[in-house]
């Protein structure tokens, strides 16, 4: 019996084009995120992990089963984070917050997008809270996810190679500017309105 599934895309697999190819979601999304998900199926059966909530697996592993749970979680959260005509600007709190601690929303943008472009190898670029709302840009390397660090994640981007190399191939800069016309800003507020 498996205990994770893989989720429900919230978009048709072609609908992140031109920014994301229907050749990429089916790979990223049916290929590289279904084998995550069959492997933590694999390494907690028979386990005290097997019927455990995905976040506690990640904050009580390690090694093979850490990184499987962990990419697991960061790939449905990539996925989540992204929609056709998203882009724009988020609005409410979190705007006021970005504008306050980056003094304005295109700074805030340059500095995430700095984050993507200059993480060396695999990893991950975040945009999270701590519990007073404020906010954080991070890189996590490989699969590690910033629930280690006691944050709570709102948004995030994937640059294993990966998530970009069939539509731009070496070109991480060109789909780190094209990241930003599929932000789901919307569900981005949502989480941060919770913390809040
Ligand atoms: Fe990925």
């Amino acid at each position: 019996m498996e205990t994770f599934k893989l989720p429900k895309l919230h978009y048709l697999p072609n609908a992140l084009e031109p920014y994301i190819s229907e050749n990429t979601i089916n790979f990223h999304y049916g290929k590289h995120l279904a084998t995550y998900i069959g492997n933590l199926n694999k390494l907690i059966e028979g386990t005290p992990f097997k019927n455990m909530e995905l976040e506690n697996i990640i904050r009580n592993s390690e090694g093979v089963l850490y990184n499987n749970a962990a990419q697991t979680y960061n790939h449905i959260f990539f996925f989540n984070s992204l929609c056709p005509k998203g882009g724009g600007k988020p609005g409410g709190a979190l705007l006021e917050v970005i504008n306050s601690q980056w003094g304005c929303f295109d700074a805030f943008k340059a500095a995430f997008s700095a984050a993507a472009l200059s993480l060396f190898g695999s990893g991950w670029v975040w945009l999270s809270a701590d519990n007073s709302g404020k906010l954080f840009i991070t890189q996590t390397p490989n699969a590690k996810c910033p629930l280690d660090d006691e944050l709570t994640p709102l948004l995030t981007l994937d640059v294993w190679e990966h998530a970009y190399y069939l539509d731009y191939q070496n070109q991480r800069g060109k789909y780190i500017e094209n990241f930003w016309n599929i932000v789901a800003w919307k569900s981005v507020e949502k989480r941060y309105h919770h913390i809040r």
